[in-house]
């Protein structure tokens, strides 16, 4: 039988977090999902932990949600609403959850869920937003580092940026965290825009949740439908999914190809500020030191089947319920 990965989540839905929570939520035989956490990113704080609380409920995920960081450890926090939406789901609307957050700040859920791990047992990281919260818990708690099997995330690019020519917007949102957790020594996965802006749903295959009659691929659908009709996305046909990625290549790696690397970011003031620096110099190399992967390429078709499959999926075991 295969063994379960326990993962946590820290995201900003969003609506790619969203569709990530319920790609999660569709597998479970492959994830157990001991919490899920907040961070300001795409919108504020307090929006993005009420969207993951309605989204467990409407998922019926039941794990707790934990609320983190309000601001980047250095800068003015910064957020996505021209893309997400007003309510960072697309302006979306599902029924209000009466959960509430734990009452600890999602730094300190963090080190107490992971340090209460049985002793052999080590949690992987799954991380769709800016990285404070990660930052802040591996400065103040290093023991935790011991208990984390590993960091994927969404963020960065080895080619260009999404925010800025250089940089991708959770790297770009909160830099001096990601440098944090670059140096870290936890092994990482970076899953950035060079691969997934090829994770993409189409016009076509939109249009085609919004029209079934499965409530989570409709609402999927509504969302990708939004951005792409009201950002600078309707003139390629096509959204892309990126913070579904970390998760699939979990379940799916044989869709995805990958390098070794080291990874760094670019804390400077100058036009590359947030930029990710992937050193992909093997002859340079220590033994042991290039413990980092980055995707590097993706199959675009067996993704968008992938998703669309998990999307009804989770529609017809909620109906099942
Ligand atoms: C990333 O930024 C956010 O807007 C998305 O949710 C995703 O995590 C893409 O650059
Ligand atoms: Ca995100």
């Amino acid at each position: 039988m295969k063994k379960k990965r326990k993962i946590i989540i820290d995201c900003d839905p969003g609506i790619d977090d969203a569709i990530a929570l319920a790609y999660a939520a569709a597998n479970p035989d492959d994830f157990d999902i001991l919490a899920i956490t907040t961070v300001s990113g795409n919108s504020t704080i307090d929006v993005v932990t009420r969207n993951a609380l309605d989204l467990t409920e409407f998922y019926q995920i039941d794990v707790p949600v934990a609320k983190g960081m309000a601001d980047p450890l250095v800068r003015d926090a910064r957020h996505a609403e021209h893309y997400h939406g007003k309510n960072g789901l697309g302006d979306c609307i599902i029924p209000h959850s009466t959960r509430k957050p734990a009452e600890e700040n999602a730094v300190f859920y963090l080190k107490n869920i992971i340090m209460d791990l049985p002793e052999h047992e080590k949690v992987t990281l799954v991380c769709l937003a800016p990285m404070t919260n990660i930052a802040i818990l591996i400065k103040v708690f290093p023991e935790v580092k011991e208990k984390i099997q590993e960091i994927l995330f969404m963020g960065g690019a080895f080619s260009t940026g999404n925010v800025t020519p250089s940089a991708e917007f959770n790297i770009y949102a909160d830099p001096e965290a990601a440098k944090i957790v670059f140096k870290s020594g936890i092994p990482l996965t970076m899953c950035g825009l060079d691969v997934t802006q090829k994770c993409t749903l189409k016009r076509s295959q939109i249009l085609k949740l919004c029209q079934s009659q499965n409530k989570i691929a409709t609402f999927a659908g509504d969302m990708a439908g939004h951005t792409l009709e009201n950002t600078f996305e309707k003139y390629k046909g096509q959204i892309s999914v990126h913070d579904v990625v970390p998760l699939m290549y979990m379940v799916h790696p044989e869709y995805f190809k990958y390098t070794e690397t080291i990874l760094d970011v670019d804390c400077s003031d100058g036009p590359s500020r947030g930029r990710t620096i992937c050193d992909f110099r093997w002859w340079n190399f220590e033994e042991g030191q290039a413990g980092d992967l980055v995707l590097t390429d993706a199959d675009p078709d067996s993704f968008q089947q992938c998703l669309i499959e998990a999307l009804y999926e989770l529609g017809d075991m909620l109906e099942e319920k």
